[in-house]
């Protein structure tokens, strides 16, 4: 990887890296823009300090990966005044419900799912409320070889509603009247992909499936696709696999949505925590075979 420009700092073996000597708030360099690329290629996930930008400088930085959405479809977050493109995702320290608090990929039940998410720390909690990457390219190079070759020969099918309730039976303290109205509000929301892809730039395989909106394989029932999905899951995600980032006042995170699942802990009961997000859509996992 080139690095004539900018310090880079891997978190872990395999997911994540820590990238100095950019400011945000200016444009990029085309030489800057493509180091921060290639270290989302290699990395899955690249975070920095201590920036101080406006919601359109978000949408600014984001546009350097692609287009960046103007959301169209049912969400649980509110858009940023003035900038329809940033998404608030806030939690008071009364709320029971904690956004993204399992590991998944962002929007994998639309048929398009965004290449890659920007996460801008706007409030923090005094402790806690890091977030998980782990890197699905390494975790598919560690399967063996008959694992792969039948995995790359599947499609799995991922379902919105599986955040609020399965089967019909709702999950997570989610109250029967609650389900019944995101049953409304996320019809429609599940999509089909298949279960390896070849990263678009990278070129190397993937493992898209994801503990909880990842529902069965195409063509199999649930209660036979789930063993096996909870396996690839929990070993995807093993602690040797996931960096762990600590956000701190001024930090933003960049993932690639095809590359790695996320997860953001738990753990700051009592206090609250917002964030800015904003999505960038472009190409998608490619077929594996
Ligand atoms: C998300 O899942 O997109 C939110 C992650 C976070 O708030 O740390």
């Amino acid at each position: 990887m080139r690095n004539t420009v900018l310090k880079l700092t891997p978190l872990s073996a395999n997911t994540g890296v820590e990238i100095a000597g950019v400011d945000l708030a200016n444009p990029l360099s085309p030489e800057a823009a493509q180091e921060i690329r290639d270290a989302l290629n290699t990395w899955g996930a690249v975070f920095f300090r201590d920036q101080d930008i406006t919601p359109d400088q978000q949408v600014a930085f984001a546009r350097h990966f692609g287009t960046v959405e103007k959301r169209t479809h049912p969400s649980s977050m509110s858009p940023v005044e003035g900038t329809p493109e940033v998404s608030i995702i806030h939690r008071e320290p009364t709320d029971g419900r904690n956004t993204g608090g399992f590991w998944h990929t962002d929007q994998c039940f639309l048929p398009d799912p965004p290449l890659g998410s920007v996460l801008y720390a706007k409030s923090l909690p005094t402790r806690g409320g890091d977030t998980m990457f782990c890197h699905m390219g390494a975790a598919c190079a560690e399967l063996s070889e008959g694992m792969r070759a039948m995995l790359r020969g599947l499609k799995a099918v991922h379902v919105r509603l599986n955040y609020h309730g399965i089967g019909g039976k709702p999950q997570w303290g989610v109250t029967p009247d609650e389900l019944e109205f995101f049953t409304m509000k996320y019809a429609g929301q599940v999509a089909t992909h298949p279960v390896i892809g070849r990263h678009p730039e990278s070129g190397q395989e993937i493992l898209y499936v994801n503990p909880i909106y990842t529902d069965r394989f195409e063509g199999w029932t649930r209660e036979e696709s789930q063993p096996l999905i909870q396996y690839l899951c929990e070993r995807a995600t093993r602690p040797e696999n996931y960096c762990r980032f600590d956000w701190k006042p001024g930090s933003l995170a960049m993932w690639d949505n095809r590359a790695v699942l996320h997860y953001a802990l738990d753990d700051y009961a009592g206090e609250s925590r917002t964030m800015h997000r904003c999505v960038v859509l472009g190409p998608w996992l490619q077929p594996a075979a």
